[in-house]
């Protein structure tokens, strides 16, 4: 049986909480926020459950043997380093880090431990981002054109992140899962309206074989609206999160270039344009799928797909968006480089 305690019960971390109760194989053992609300929130669904304001009391315990990080951003670093000092296993809420450096030094430190670092990419474990991912291993799409998101509503106002470490993340670790490459640059453009973090943001990154990405984040949107497009030189596909049934469509349309017997100058184009299916999306909550998965890492051993390299990877991504945006939408580059601890 694995042990957990969690740091952190605001808006995110009573999910976590919740599904750690009814895990099988686990037992929550203790709850930390240095908010009395907040714990006085555990304490009263939870009257069995240790509440401390103090992480500290979570991270030395000698019963617990994994530690959830849902505090913000900017704590995740000290927190982990601290969990991973004292022998637990991590799962750290998205984004890993505010500094590539800090993943890495998170994912040195797991590996000389021995240790498990998980980062809560909780869409990949979303029925319809498993559902395009086997559509693109089978050969369904074919070739990989592009990923185009909207990610837009109204707040919520994040104090310590900008819009694009708030809700790109999400679209970032997608990205990495579909298109199994990494970017050659990004090209951000972003504005702020009501303080001094952006608020609207628009990310276009270039990946290998002609790839492109495209990602609108925005917290002053009227209407909530979760689309993605992705098109392949077979298939293209709209998936809108907010639908309860029919969540992905696949349209068997496209594009093919032939050339006439008169030879090359005149190459004609031909549109497809066939049938569109609904493909059946697999239902239950990610996040129960992603504890039980990072359980099932711990106790055999596995390297989850989201490890501290994936976490490292999207930071970079993050950061190389930022330094964009400082520079009103100059391209930046991402080296091709692995980590030094890949
Ligand atoms: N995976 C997802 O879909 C998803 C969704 C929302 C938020 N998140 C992530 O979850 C994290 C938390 O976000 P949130 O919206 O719940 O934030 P929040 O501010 O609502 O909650 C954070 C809680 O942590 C507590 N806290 C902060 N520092 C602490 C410390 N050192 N010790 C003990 N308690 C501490 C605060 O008192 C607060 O109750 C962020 O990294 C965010 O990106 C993920």
């Amino acid at each position: 049986m694995l042990k957990f305690g969690v740091i952190g019960y605001g808006y995110w971390g009573p999910n976590v909480v919740r599904n750690l109760t009814s895990l099988e194989g686990s037992q929550l053992l203790a709850v930390a926020d240095d908010s009395l609300t907040a714990r006085k929130r555990v304490q009263k669904a939870y009257p069995g459950i240790q509440v401390t304001p103090d992480a500290s009391e979570v991270i030395l315990s000698a019963e617990i043997d994994a530690v959830a990080v849902v505090t913000p951003v900017w704590t995740h670093y000290e927190l982990a380093k601290a969990a991973l000092e004292n022998g637990k296993h991590v799962f750290v809420e998205k984004p890993l880090t505010f500094k590539a450096g800090e993943a890495e030094e998170l994912i040195n430190l797991a590996e000389r431990k021995n240790l498990k670092i998980m980062v809560d990419h909780t869409f990949l474990f979303t029925g319809a981002v498993k559902k395009i991912r086997q559509l693109i291993d089978d050969g369904t799409l074919g070739n990989l054109y592009y990923y185009d998101s909207t990610r837009v509503n109204l707040g919520l106002f994040q104090h310590d992140v900008n819009v694009i470490w708030d809700l790109a993340p999400h679209d970032l670790s997608i990205m990495d899962y579909l298109i199994q490459d990494s970017p050659l640059g990004v090209v951000a453009t972003a504005e702020k309206h009501l303080n001094s973090l952006e608020d609207i943001a628009f990310l276009t990154f270039y990946f290998p074989n002609n790839i492109i990405a495209h990602v609108n984040v925005n917290w002053l949107s009227p209407v909530k609206v979760r689309t993605t497009m992705i098109g392949g030189e077979k298939k293209m596909l709209m998936w809108n999160d907010l639908e309860a049934d029919e969540k992905i469509r696949v349209y068997d349309k496209g594009v093919e270039q032939t050339t006439s017997r008169e030879g090359i100058y005149e190459t004609l184009v031909k549109y497809r344009t066939g049938d569109m299916w609904a493909p059946q999306v697999e239902n239950t909550e990610a996040l129960k799928r992603e504890l039980e998965y990072f359980v099932d890492c711990i106790t055999n051993n596995r390297t989850p797909i989201n490890d501290g390299k994936a976490g490292w990877r999207i930071v970079r991504m993050l950061e190389a968006a930022n330094q964009s945006v400082k520079n009103r939408g100059a391209l930046v580059e991402l080296r091709r480089e692995e980590l030094a601890a890949a």
